[in-house]
């Protein structure tokens, strides 16, 4: 019986190729290599052929018996490994990617930046470790001023490898000694005097920076917090300049969020060193009036400290704490939660 082993191989290899599992496979090797299977019977019909397509005939269909049996193996090997391999179930719910995101502190701190841009203020900031000079005297608390004991203060230690004496020029007049004795600023208004010593009027700038002071905390005080000031000098500016822009600005800020009723805004007559007359704001949210910011009209010796004549400027100073802020939006009890590092905490505002 002449037979086409090359047909066989092709059709068989196909058959191979296209099992897609072990039943399959099993089913070819039988029908190939069983007992009856087609390669079997010509190896069986060798006997029967002469010599001549003995010879010719024999070695192949081994050689394809060999061949088919290899192939088997290895595509069952094949089957045998994704069977190992996890089933990935395609209906099942999508693990949720966990993102970074932005901190409620710098969220907060962006949109204040964002309103004050929309009213044409500048962005200033100013250093973390400041000088005795710049955080109190400029701003008219002078040494020994009862004012000084609001802002408890982190005072660095004095550098005395500098072979210089701090604190002993200013013995006299700290106006022509300031004094470098350093300090965590308490405060961002001491950039209100740095500013103004290198730029003149017209401006209106806003300060947004990192404070310290040296106190005990509680749901309401942290060592550290945040802090914006706020600066606009210039020819007639006024208490009505700064009412405006600061109602604006609250507007925009809660207003969103508290739609339901106008905020009512109450100014407080209040006392800071370095504005005259002083004031507080208070601001109505929600049937509960919220003590928000400290301001005033700069003061003149202020104007002096940075070489401006105060009879050709005025104007109006505040500063916010940021934190504060984001806690009434937030709707946050305690600031130490800002601090903290709790994820379950910041994971709320992403
Ligand atoms: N620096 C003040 C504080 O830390 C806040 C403040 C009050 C800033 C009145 C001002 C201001 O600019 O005019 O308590």
């Amino acid at each position: 019986m002449p037979m086409d082993i090359h047909g066989v191989k092709s059709r068989a290899e196909h058959e191979i190729e296209a099992a897609r599992d072990p039943e399959t496979l099993e089913k070819i090797r039988i029908k190939y290599l069983g007992r009856k299977g087609e390669v079997t019977a010509v190896l069986r019909s060798l006997s029967g052929l002469s010599l001549g397509s003995r010879r010719e005939i024999g070695p192949r269909a081994q050689e394809l018996k060999r061949e088919l049996e290899a192939a088997l193996k290895e595509k069952l090997n094949g089957f045998a490994a994704s069977y190992l391999r996890p089933k990935i179930d395609l209906t099942a719910p999508g693990k949720k990617i966990s993102r970074g995101h932005l901190h409620p502190l710098t969220l907060v701190d962006r949109e204040i930046r964002k309103i004050f841009l929309g009213f044409n203020f500048s962005v200033v900031e100013g250093p973390e470790v400041e000088t005795e000079y710049y955080n109190f005297d400029a701003l008219n608390i002078p040494p020994d001023h009862p004012a000084r004991d609001e802002w408890d203060t982190f005072w660095l230690l004095e550098n005395t490898s500098s072979g210089k004496t701090q604190g002993t020029k200013r013995k006299n007049d700290t106006r022509l000694a300031p004094s470098d004795k350093l300090l965590l600023r308490t405060h961002t208004s001491p950039v209100q005097a740095r500013y103004m010593e290198s730029h003149n009027p017209p401006f209106q700038i806003i300060v947004p920076g990192r404070v310290f002071r040296y106190e005990a905390t509680d749901q309401n005080h942290e060592i550290n917090f945040y802090q914006l000031e706020g600066l606009m000098v210039g020819k007639n500016i006024t208490l009505a300049n700064f009412k405006f822009i600061v109602e604006e600005f609250f507007k925009k800020f809660f207003g969103p969020q508290f739609t339901s009723r106008r905020i009512e805004f109450r100014y407080r007559p209040s006392y800071f060193p370095f504005v005259e007359p002083g004031v507080e704001v208070d601001i109505k949210l929600k049937n509960r009036w919220l003590e928000v910011m400290g301001a005033g009209m700069v003061h003149p010796r202020v104007f002096e400290y940075a070489h401006y004549n105060p009879r050709d400027f005025q104007g109006f100073a505040f500063g916010v704490g940021v934190d504060r802020l984001a806690m009434i939006k937030y709707g946050i009890p305690d600031i130490r939660l800002f601090y903290s590092g709790d994820l379950r905490f910041i994971r709320q505002f992403s």
